[in-house]
C-alpha cells in the first residue's frame, strides 16, 4: 500500500475546515489555556516519546522538543506559531515512522487538552532554567520512595503520571525467595528486571512480576528493558539484608 503525503496547502486547508479555533493556518486564536494541566497532560501522554526540559521528561523515541523549535525560535518565529505547530501535530503527526518504525499516534489528547498541551510545549521550549510557581508543583518527581519487601513480595509501582521512573528508587528485601512486581497504572509499556534474576513482561496497564531468590548483603540494580526507559532513569536499587 502506497503512503499518500497531502500537500502541505490542501492539509491547511483540511485542518481550517475541521478546527474552528484555528483562525489561520499556522497559528491558533489567541484563547487562555491552561499550562498546568497542559504540563501534567504532556508528562503523562507525550514525556515517555520526547525529551522536554522544562517537564522533566525524557523520552528518546520521537525528537527531542527543546531541539525542534530551537532554529524557528532563533529565526524569529514566536510561542504562538510554535504553539500552532504543535497543536497541529497532536491532531495530525507527520506519517512517517522513526528509524524504529515506531509512529506517533494521533489525538493523544484532544479539545480543550490539546490546546493546553500545544500551549505549555510552546512557553517552556528551549528556554533555559526551570519552571516555577503552579507549574513547579504540577507533576511530582518520581523515585523519591523506598520500597520494601513484606511478607515474601516486594511491590514497586511504576510512575502512574507517566514518568519513565518507578515510585521508589530504592528497595529493600531480606535474603530468599520473593516475588518482585511492578503494578503499573500509566498506559505506557513497562517491565522490571535483574539481570541474572528474572524478568517481568512488559505490561502498559497491569502488573509485571517474576519470582526470584535474593542473597544475603547484596545488592541488586532493577530497571526497565523498554528501549530508552532506563537511559531516562527507571532504574533503581535494591539491598538484601
Ligand atoms: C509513541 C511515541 C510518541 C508519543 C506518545 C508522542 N510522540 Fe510526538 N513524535 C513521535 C515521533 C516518532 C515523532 C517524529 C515523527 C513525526 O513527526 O510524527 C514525533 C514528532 C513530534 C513533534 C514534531 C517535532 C519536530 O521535530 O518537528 C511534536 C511537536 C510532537 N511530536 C509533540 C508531541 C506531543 C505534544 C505529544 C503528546 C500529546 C506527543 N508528541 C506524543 C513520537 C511520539
Amino acid at each position: 500500500m502506497g503512503k499518500r503525503i497531502m500537500p502541505r496547502a490542501a492539509l491547511c486547508a483540511a485542518i481550517v475546515a475541521a478546527v474552528p479555533a484555528l483562525s489561520a493556518c499556522g497559528g491558533v486564536k489567541d484563547q487562555q489555556a491552561d499550562v498546568v494541566a497542559g504540563k501534567q497532560l504532556f508528562v503523562k501522554k507525550c514525556g515517555a516519546c520526547h525529551t522536554l526540559s522544562h517537564a522533566g521528561t525524557k523520552g528518546t523515541t520521537g525528537p527531542n522538543l527543546d531541539e525542534a523549535f530551537q532554529q524557528s525560535l532563533q529565526e524569529g518565529f514566536g510561542e504562538t506559531a510554535v504553539r500552532g505547530v504543535v497543536y497541529k501535530q497532536i491532531l495530525y503527526p507527520n506519517r512517517l515512522p522513526n528509524a524504529q518504525g515506531i509512529k506517533m499516534p494521533s489525538k493523544l489528547v484532544s479539545g480543550e487538552d490539546a490546546h493546553d498541551v500545544a500551549a505549555y510545549v510552546a512557553s517552556v521550549t528551549a528556554k533555559p532554567g526551570k519552571d516555577t510557581g503552579r507549574l513547579a508543583t504540577a507533576v511530582q518527581a518520581a523515585g523519591g520512595g523506598t520500597a520494601v519487601e513484606k511478607d515474601g513480595t516486594l511491590s514497586i509501582p511504576a510512575d502512574p503520571n507517566g514518568q519513565l521512573a518507578y515510585e521508589d528508587a530504592k528497595a529493600t528485601a531480606t535474603a530468599g525467595p520473593v516475588t518482585i512486581e511492578m503494578p503499573n497504572k500509566s498506559g505506557i509499556g513497562h517491565d522490571i528486571v535483574i539481570d541474572g534474576l528474572g524478568k517481568g513482561e512488559v505490561v502498559s496497564d497491569g502488573t509485571s512480576s517474576f519470582k526470584a531468590t535474593l542473597e544475603a548483603g547484596k545488592t541488586y540494580t532493577y530497571y526497565c528493558s523498554v528501549p530508552g526507559h532506563r537511559q531516562a532513569g527507571m532504574q533503581g536499587t535494591l539491598t538484601v539484608k
